[in-house]
């Protein structure tokens, strides 16, 4: 959704605009041409790997600056108030699925269930079982997976402690045989937001986005399942902003067509109005309280 990216950013010569998920660079090449030589695209990518391709895809650029680090960390690196534009695209990459060898995909069966964003922090999947229990796992799997019933499943899960993608595919399709590759893929969904804790990481960039946009500054979030779009969703709770479109935009027939994954993917795109700071803290409540109510 380059177009729509764009059109939502409306950035100008000479702008300056954060790319959190850089990935291999597509959308960050698109803004560094928007911006301009006078402009600045600051580059956000967690996974070293997809960052070591990133900076050299974008080494003859002098504009975009790659940083490896998470983009909620962002204010770490930029100073309140000073990017006109903000960009999301949440969620996997195809470079991450098909080639990091993190068993972030079920159709690679010999792969360890690594599934860390970044490998050099904390531990893989395989090592991290034992801190489970079944009640929990069972959590995870309702909660970011959107499994019914999902406590004889996770007590297959606990007692094989599955090492690599092949193994939780056999306890998966042995204790629900008719789930097929739709369940395959909630439970891998499940596991990889609990992992990398991406609802937590996206509350606290969605903050610190709008703590470093200027007055008027945009922020505009690709996501790709109901729960990060449910949080997203809830910026427009926050003082002084304008939603720029109520029910967020889709892909275009032909993008699906030519690329399948983008089907799921709503584009929603907030305006900073107004000079009035939301402090961390507020930010973070007023989030949390119009995703999770009455807790
Ligand atoms: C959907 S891809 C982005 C694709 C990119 N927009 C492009 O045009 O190539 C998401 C990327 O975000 C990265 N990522 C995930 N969580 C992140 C985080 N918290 N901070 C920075 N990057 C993150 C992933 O490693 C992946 O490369």
């Amino acid at each position: 959704m380059v177009t729509e990216v764009l059109e939502a950013l409306a950035l100008r010569p000479g702008d300056r605009v954060v790319d959190g998920t850089a990935g291999l660079g597509g959308h960050t090449r698109a803004l560094a041409e928007r911006v301009g030589m006078e402009g600045m695209v600051v580059a956000f990518e967690k996974d070293p790997l997809t960052f070591s391709v990133l900076v050299e895809r974008v080494r003859s650029l002098p504009q975009v600056r790659p940083v490896h680090a998470s983009y909620h960390e962002m204010s770490r690196f930029l100073s309140p108030a000073s990017v006109q534009g903000v960009l999301l695209d949440l969620g996997l990459s195809s470079f991450l699925l098909e080639a990091s060898g993190r068993g972030f995909s079920f159709r690679k069966p010999d792969e360890l269930l690594d599934m860390r964003f970044n490998p050099e922090e904390g531990e893989p999947l395989y090592r991290r079982w034992r801190e489970l229990h079944p009640e929990k796992l069972a959590e995870i799997l309702t909660q970011y997976g959107e499994i019914r019933r999902a406590l004889p499943l996770a007590r297959a899960m606990f007692d094989r402690k599955p090492r690599t993608v092949g193994e939780l595919n056999d306890v998966i399709l042995t204790r629900a045989p008719r789930g097929g590759t739709r369940l395959l893929r909630k439970v891998y969904q499940a596991l990889r937001i609990w992992i990398n804790r991406e609802l937590e990481i996206l509350q606290m960039g969605l903050c610190a986005a709008w703590q470093v946009l200027t007055p008027g500054g945009r922020l505009v979030v690709l996501s790709y399942h109901s729960l990060e779009d449910r949080l997203v969703k809830c910026v427009r709770h926050l003082p002084g902003v304008r939603v720029l479109y109520p029910r967020g935009r889709t892909p275009q027939p032909g993008e699906v067509a030519e690329n399948p994954r983008s089907r799921s993917a709503r584009l929603r795109a907030f305006v900073k109005e107004g000079e009035d700071a939301v402090a961390v803290d507020a930010c973070l409540r007023i989030l949390a309280r119009c995703a999770h109510p009455g807790q």
